[in-house]
């Protein structure tokens, strides 16, 4: 896995988070390997969400939505294009779904690395890297809270309290 393109596809769904919901609301990292031994990446937020029609296209390059373009949020709709292209390129998927509630919760799939005949997920050692990573630091830290796999929500960076 190139972890530092990996980096740039957390990085920018963070962003896009920020960007596209509501000064204040919380923002949601979590990673988890799935029953099918993949690793998901998540990031959720409390914003308006992804209209179903939209949802295709939001991985075109040059596209935004509606909403985005009347709102005055800046942007050339290039993240999601390149997280996508970084992700297909890792064998990988990324999907939008409506989180619980309102809002986006984008994932990211990452097949699990095949060791010597055997499917294993501790190929995924670099989890605790998204936990410790200094990308969070540069955005509204104290929005962002990370969860490790299966576990409870960590306490924020001390830099955001
Ligand atoms: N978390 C989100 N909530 C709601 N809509 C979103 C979210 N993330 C992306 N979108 C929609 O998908 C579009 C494409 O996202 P993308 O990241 O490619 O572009 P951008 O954020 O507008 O600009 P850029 O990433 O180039 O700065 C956005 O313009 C917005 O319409
Ligand atoms: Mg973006």
């Amino acid at each position: 896995m190139n972890a530092s393109q990996m980096e740039r596809v957390v990085v920018n769904l963070v962003d896009n988070a920020i960007k596209h919901s509501p000064s204040g609301t919380p923002i949601g990292v979590s990673a988890r390997i799935t029953c099918d031994g993949e690793l998901q990446l998540s990031v959720e937020d409390e914003g308006p969400g992804v209209p179903a029609a939209d949802r295709e296209r939001i991985f075109e390059p040059f596209f935004r939505n509606q909403t985005a373009r009347e709102s005055n949020v800046p942007g050339h709709g290039l993240g999601l294009a390149i997280c996508q292209s970084i992700v297909l390129a890792h064998g990988g998927r990324i999907e939008v779904n409506d989180r619980p509630g309102s809002g986006a919760c984008f994932s990211v799939f990452l097949p699990a690395p095949v060791q010597a005949g055997t499917r294993s997920g501790s190929g995924f050692g670099n989890i605790p890297l998204i936990q410790k990573s200094p990308i969070l630091h540069r955005h509204r830290a104290e929005a962002v809270r990370v969860r490790p796999p299966g576990g409870a929500p960590a306490k924020a960076p001390r830099s955001a309290r």
